[in-house]
């Protein structure tokens, strides 16, 4: 089973590499995406070392070389499940809004596979009435979430916004990966 692991700009970006490791443990394959704001917050060569795959963030790098794959349509087709762990208001927004402007959002505009957003982020952003209308819309199309949890926030606060825990991330994976076929193609 492979997993597209989409981590975007959030303090909770330094949970990846421990869901992708607990993913691992699991037997799961897991191929990163990160945001370029998740960069800020988590190195690509953490999660490199992590899943031991190549870690992709940028969506036209691959493109520029004769004979490379299209990587979005590869990576899209080519996984059982995208988890976006942390997910962001902002591509939790993006998504909602049909916006495909970066490798991630891309990926999950040309899947056909289940996605399951891990939201992150303050307080007052989860209870924004624009996340929540965003969240709702798409719940009503498929998309899954996981979370958030209650907890003192990385601003101090306590409330809801706290990535999920890492188990019952992990879990609602593996329940959704089971209602679709596995993916057996090799990424290059
Ligand atoms: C220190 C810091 C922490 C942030 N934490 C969060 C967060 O937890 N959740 C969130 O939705 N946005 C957070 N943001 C804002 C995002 O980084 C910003 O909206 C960014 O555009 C997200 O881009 P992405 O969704 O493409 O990764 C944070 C920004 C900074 C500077």
């Amino acid at each position: 089973m492979r997993v597209v692991l989409g981590v975007t700009g959030g303090i909770a970006a330094y949970r990846a590499p421990e869901i992708a490791r607990a993913l691992k443990k699991k037997g799961v394959d897991v191929v990163c995406v990160l945001s370029s704001a998740a960069e800020e917050f988590v190195t690509p060569l953490s999660l490199r070392t992590v899943t031991e795959n190549p870690v992709f963030t940028d969506m036209f790098h691959a493109a520029k070389n004769p004979g490379s794959k299209v990587e979005h349509i590869d990576l899209a087709r080519n996984c059982d499940v995208i988890l976006v762990a942390p997910a962001t208001a902002n591509v939790i927004g993006k998504v909602a809004a049909g916006i495909a402007d970066d490798l991630l959002t891309t990926v999950i505009m040309a899947a056909e596979k289940k996605v399951i957003f891990a939201p992150a982020m303050n307080k007052a952003m989860w209870a924004n009435p624009i996340v929540k209308a965003n969240v709702e819309k798409l719940k009503k199309l498929g998309y899954i979430f996981t979370g958030p949890a209650e907890g003192v926030l990385a601003c101090g606060e306590y409330g809801a916004g706290h990535i999920e825990d890492t188990s019952v991330i992990v879990n609602a994976v593996l329940a959704s990966a089971k209602t679709k076929a596995s993916s057996k193609k090799k990424l290059s």
